[in-house]
C-alpha cells in the first residue's frame, strides 16, 4: 500500500532523529482557533538517559515541557496532526519539510533542500529560557547572527540580545490586542529584517497565531535577500515589499512597526499607523533633524542650549515627546522607554502606542500640551502634525 504524506513525514522525522540530523519540528495552526494549546516545539535533547525528544507545549498563558522516547514522540505527533493541528514544519540538517492539512482534511507535503547544511546541536537542560533560541533558528543563521553550529557570533551578541529584548517587550503588548482571525503586521523600513523574522517566527511558531506580515524597504538588495530567506525558512506569510514608508501599498496593519527609520521616516510610519487605525504602533526613532532645525529658544533655557550636544539631546526629547503627545491626541495610550541598555545600542528609545477609546478630555489635554511645548521651544510645526493635517 502506498505511504500517506503523514507517514512519509513521520518516517523522515524518525530517520533524521536517528541519524542526528533533526534540528527542530514545529507544530502550529490549531484547527480549533479557540483551543488553549497554540503550538508544540519539538527538538532533540541529550540527557543522562540518552537522546530523547523534548516537547514544549505552548498554551495561551503557560508553557509545559516533556521529554519522550522516539516511538512515543512519533505517536504523539501523529495524534495531534490527525486531530488538532494543521501545520508541521520540520527542519533537518539537509532539508525542510512542511506537512499541511487543509480544512477539508486534505494533506500536502512540501520539501525544500536547505542552502547551507546545518550541523545539529543538542540542547541540555536550558539555563535561560529565551523567546528566541539561537541554536534552533534557521533565519538567524541565514542572517549571519549565528554560525553553522548555531552559536551566536561574537560580533552579533548585541544584536541577538536586542532581538530577544524586543520580543520580550512586545509579548505583553500583543497579548492585549483585540482578537483578530489574522494578525496583520507591517514593519516599515525593515532593513535586513532581523526583528521582522524574529517576530514572525515567535508569533507563528511559538504562539501559533495566524499572521500576515509585510516588511517595507526601499533597498532592492535587502528586499530580495529577505524574501529568499523567508522562502528558505518556510515563512509563507512573510513577504518583503520594495517601496517607501510613505507610499507602499499595504493592507491596514493591526500592528505597525518602524525601528530606526531615519528622521522624519519615523513620522511617516506613525502617520500611516494612525491613518490605518492600527491597534499597536511601535517605533524606535533614529536621528532627529527636523525639530533641531526648528528650535528657537528665547527663554533662560537658551543659556543651556548654547552647547551643541545639549541642544541635540533636547531636540531628541522634544521630537519624541511630541510624537507621543500627537499619538495621544489620536486616541493612543503611549509609553516611552529605553528598550535596551546604551552599552548595546545608543538608539535605544522606544515609543509604543496602543489604541484605546480615550475620552475627549484626554485628547484635548494632549493638544494643549503640544501647543505649550511648541511655544516654549519656538517650534512652528512638528513634521507628524503636518502629515496629519491633510
Ligand atoms: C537603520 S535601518 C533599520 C532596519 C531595521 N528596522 C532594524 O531595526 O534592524 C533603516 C532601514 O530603513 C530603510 N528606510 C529608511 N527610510 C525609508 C523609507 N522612507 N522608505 C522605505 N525604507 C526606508 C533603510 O533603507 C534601512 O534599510
Amino acid at each position: 500500500m502506498q505511504q500517506t504524506h503523514t507517514e512519509a513525514f513521520l518516517e523522515k522525522f524518525k530517520e533524521s532523529f536517528q541519524q542526528k540530523k533533526l534540528v527542530k519540528l514545529t507544530i502550529s495552526k490549531p484547527r480549533d482557533k479557540k483551543a488553549d494549546l497554540k503550538s508544540i516545539i519539538i527538538s532533540p535533547v541529550k540527557l543522562k538517559k540518552g537522546l530523547l525528544l523534548n516537547f514544549v507545549y505552548h498554551f495561551k498563558t503557560r508553557d509545559i515541557t516533556k521529554n519522550f522516547l522516539l516511538e512515543d514522540a512519533v505517536g504523539n505527533i501523529q495524534e495531534v496532526m490527525d486531530k488538532d493541528f494543521s501545520l508541521a514544519d520540520m527542519y533537518t540538517a539537509e532539508e525542510n519539510l512542511k506537512l499541511m492539512v487543509s480544512p477539508s482534511g486534505k494533506v500536502k507535503l512540501k520539501t525544500h533542500a536547505v542552502i547551507v547544511p546545518v550541523p545539529v546541536t543538542f540542547s541540555h537542560d536550558r539555563k535561560k529560557e529565551r523567546l528566541l533560541e539561537a541554536a534552533d533558528s534557521i533565519f538567524l543563521r541565514e542572517l549571519g547572527v549565528t554560525n553553522h553550529s548555531g552559536e551566536v557570533k561574537h560580533d552579533m551578541k548585541d544584536k541577538f540580545l536586542q532581538i530577544n529584548r524586543y520580543l520580550e517587550l512586545l509579548q505583553p503588548e500583543i497579548k492585549q490586542l483585540p482578537a483578530a482571525e489574522v494578525l496583520k503586521i507591517a514593519d516599515m523600513g525593515s532593513g535586513k529584517g532581523y526583528l521582522t523574522f524574529a517576530l514572525y517566527d515567535y508569533l507563528v511558531n511559538r504562539v501559533g497565531a495566524e499572521v500576515e506580515m509585510t516588511g517595507v524597504e526601499f533597498r532592492d538588495d535587502l528586499v530580495k535577500t529577505c524574501n529568499d530567506i523567508a522562502i528558505n525558512c518556510g515563512f509563507i506569510k512573510l513577504e518583503f515589499l520594495k517601496g517607501t514608508i510613505e507610499d507602499a501599498e499595504i493592507d491596514a496593519p493591526d500592528i505597525l512597526i518602524a525601528l530606526h527609520a531615519c528622521d522624519t521616516a519615523t513620522d511617516e510610519a506613525i502617520y500611516r499607523g494612525i491613518q490605518a487605525g492600527s491597534s499597536l504602533i511601535v517605533c524606535a526613532p533614529c536621528c532627529h533633524k527636523q525639530i533641531r532645525k526648528e528650535l528657537s529658544v528665547t527663554s533662560e533655557l537658551s543659556a543651556v542650549l548654547k552647547h551643541g550636544i545639549l541642544e541635540e539631546r533636547q531636540a531628541e526629547i522634544i521630537t519624541d515627546g511630541l510624537r507621543a503627545l500627537i499619538m495621544e491626541v489620536h486616541g493612543y495610550k503611549t509609553k516611552v522607554f529605553e528598550f535596551i541598555s546604551t552599552e548595546h545600542t545608543p538608539k535605544n528609545l522606544m515609543i509604543v502606542g496602543r489604541k484605546i477609546s480615550s475620552g475627549k478630555a484626554i485628547r484635548e489635554k494632549a493638544l494643549k500640551n503640544i501647543q505649550k511645548v511648541k511655544e516654549m521651544f519656538g517650534i512652528r510645526e512638528h513634521y507628524l502634525e503636518g502629515l496629519l493635517k491633510d
